[in-house]
């Protein structure tokens, strides 16, 4: 009797609805276990031996962890929930149960994130033992220099308990006043002086670490996009604010990513 899973839970894993959803797809007689519909949404199935089907389509159990890739576009919060912002989970192909954004990007960051229900792999990608090092591309204010790089080479000072651990700085470009396009209206750029294009690799993840790093030197982030994280690099063909899932390539790069 006490074997298997309840339907509704069957249903709701397999990421058909909402608990409450699947509930009243069973209520109105959509779903059959063995060819014969079933109105009770605790009747106990087992994953793999009953058919389960909903509007005559099979459910079949989930793989355990489901890996996406979103392109971060400005405007969502990096959060699982929030009661006032839009978040990231509304661009994921999958209303799976315990997915959830792996790190945050702040609202106004856009590029690579990484959403999953694996907390393993999470941990194993944020854990500031593990150095997975991220990289990013910025607009900042004012004329980046070398000094910049060798002072985030070094380690700079941004109000924490130590210095940050050596990050890598390219400069890409230094592009005069009213040439630096990619930002929006109100992004907060400078009106005057030059606005330099950078590329920042950091391998740790505090609380706007990179506009803290920059503000550390006298720069302004004016834009800002994550383009790799470890060995997974955003692809060039994934639009802003497409989501897919990670294909067992990428995945299997992710899984090795250590510095
Ligand atoms: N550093 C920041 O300052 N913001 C981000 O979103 C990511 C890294």
């Amino acid at each position: 009797m006490g074997q298997g899973v309840r339907l509704d839970k069957f249903l709701a894993d397999a990421g058909r609805g909402t608990r409450s959803e699947v509930k009243k797809f069973i209520q109105k007689g959509l779903v059959q276990v063995d060819g014969a519909a079933v109105k009770r949404p605790e009747q106990k199935v087992i994953p793999g031996e009953n058919v389960v089907t909903l509007q005559g389509e099979p459910v079949g159990a989930l793989p355990e962890f489901e890996y996406y890739l979103l392109h971060k576009p400005a405007g969502y919060v990096s959060a699982a929930e929030d009661e006032r912002e839009r978040t990231v989970m509304e661009l994921v192909p999958s209303r799976r149960k315990g997915l959830f954004p792996v790190g945050r990007l702040d609202k106004d960051t856009e590029g690579l994130l990484l959403i999953t229900n694996d907390g393993a792999l999470a941990h194993q990608l944020l854990s500031p033992g593990k150095h997975v090092e991220k990289t990013y591309e910025a607009l900042v204010s004012g004329r980046v220099t070398e000094e910049d790089a060798e002072a985030m080479a070094r380690g700079v000072d941004i109000g924490e308990k130590r210095p940050t651990l050596p990050a890598r700085l390219e400069i890409l470009e230094i592009l005069p006043e009213g040439l630096s396009g990619e930002t929006d209206g109100d992004s907060g750029r400078g009106s005057s002086g030059a606005v330099s294009r950078i590329r920042l690799t950091i391998c740790e993840g505090k609380f706007h670490q990179v506009k803290r790093m920059m503000e550390a030197v006298g720069k302004k982030v004016l834009y800002l996009k994550r383009i790799s994280m470890g060995r997974l690099a955003l692809p060039e063909d994934l639009p802003r604010g497409a989501c897919r899932a990670l294909t067992e390539e990428e995945l299997g790069r992710l899984r090795q990513s250590r510095r």
